[in-house]
């Protein structure tokens, strides 16, 4: 009953990238700030005939290249983006018309700002959970295209990215029903109709993600014999990545909140969190697509039956924390070749190009 999950996983990065350290340059900024104060590395950028629907495309495409089922047997296509092309039209419709998916299948997007893949997985795995998938699995996509304003303090943490996931039988992970959820209504992070970049209320939205790590780490591990056996039982807890420090602040908070002294905080970051974020360092902040880009990289090579903890965060404010254990499959980690490809062939442009780009 409880056997549901990921039998397949897709990425794929857009054609450019920029590094920090350029940016902080163009902008007149200490690129120690951008680098250190931030602990970002290069953004990823759409190239000419990329948009969010491309990259949501292909990474589907790779999803669905290394899973033994075909297209009859998807009954449920939902995209997670904040990146919508229009206000009526799911976004999963451009994406089902690429991959040719029509019939009995239910097709739609799902929005809340960079918790919007998480809850598409969410219900694509309790749909398979009630019996409604009648044995059909879900193609679940997490893409957006991440800019601010030019010379917004966002600015350095922009990116983008994709992250495709087919919900069936868990060869690559199974997603454990039970989950630790919490929301608070708040204007940290939003983007009106009509509006082409966010507002931000920057300070607010590092104490609404905190906020959000201590409420659903809290149910975590109260439910778990306290923060030390909860955490003892995962190997890697991945977060959603809106910058590297931010999750390093998250898990001093959390690990604070329960007692642990800077030391120990400390170590459980560089050896369970930090390395989850190898690509979130060189795609930047992919919103819906961020933490599934994390849970890729933890899950690839990882042994089977480990558990990791992935936790997702949208402005607004929505949060969860999922467990997944490795599948058969996750030792392979096949899908570690799509961003080795996009990587291998992406471009680092300056900030000349940067500025055209932009205009
Ligand atoms: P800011 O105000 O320009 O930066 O923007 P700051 O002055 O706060 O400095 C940032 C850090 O750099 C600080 O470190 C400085 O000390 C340090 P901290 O004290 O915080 O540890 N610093 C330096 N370090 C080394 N050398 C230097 C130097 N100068 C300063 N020379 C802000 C920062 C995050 C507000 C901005 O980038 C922003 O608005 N980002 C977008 C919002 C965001 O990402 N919020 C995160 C939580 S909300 C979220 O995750 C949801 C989201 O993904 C959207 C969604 O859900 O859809 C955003």
């Amino acid at each position: 009953m409880t056997n549901t999950g990921i039998a397949s996983i897709g990425l794929h990065l857009p054609t450019l990238a920029m590094r920090v350290d350029e940016l902080a340059t163009l902008r007149g900024a200490d690129p120690d700030k951008y680098t250190i104060g931030l602990g970002c590395r290069e953004i990823a950028l759409c190239g000419d005939g990329e948009d969010v629907v491309s990259l949501a495309v292909e990474a589907a495409k790779r999803a669905l290249s290394r899973w033994d089922g075909d297209l009859q047997d998807i009954g449920m296509i939902a995209v997670g983006t904040e990146t919508a092309k229009d206000m009526s039209r799911p976004l999963s419709a451009w994406v089902a018309g690429e991959l040719g998916i029509s019939g009995q299948v239910r097709s739609y997007e799902v929005k809340h700002a960079c918790y919007g893949g998480t809850l598409a997985l969410r219900q694509a795995v309790e749909w398979r959970l009630s019996g409604a998938a009648r044995g059909k699995a879900a193609l679940v996509i997490a893409a957006d295209v991440a800019l601010y304003a030019p010379r917004d303090p966002g600015e350095p943490t922009q990116g983008a990215g994709a992250v495709a996931l087919i919900v069936g039988e868990p060869t690559v992970a199974r997603v454990d029903p039970v989950s630790y959820a919490w929301s608070e209504p708040a204007f940290d992070f939003w983007r009106p109709v009509g509006q082409a970049f966010p507002s931000v209320e920057g300070p607010l939205s590092l104490d609404c993600y905190m906020r959000a790590a201590e409420s659903c780490f809290g149910a975590f591990a109260e439910e778990h014999g306290g923060l030390e056996a909860a955490l003892n039982d995962l190997e890697s807890v991945c977060f959603h990545v809106p910058f590297p420090k931010m999750v390093k602040k998250a898990v001093r908070h959390v690990a604070e909140r329960s007692g642990w002294d800077a030391e120990k905080a400390a170590e459980f970051y560089e050896q369970k969190v930090d390395p989850t974020m190898r690509w979130n360092r060189v795609s930047g902040n992919a919103y819906t697509a961020s933490l599934w880009i994390s849970v890729a990289s933890a899950l690839a090579g990882r042994p089977i039956g480990k558990r990791i903890g992935a936790f997702s965060y949208g402005s607004g404010f929505g949060a969860e924390l999922l467990l997944l254990d490795a599948g058969p499959e996750a030792a392979t980690g096949a899908w570690a070749a799509d961003v080795d490809v996009d990587l291998s062939a992406r471009q680092l442009i300056d900030s000349s190009a940067y500025n055209e780009l932009r205009a």
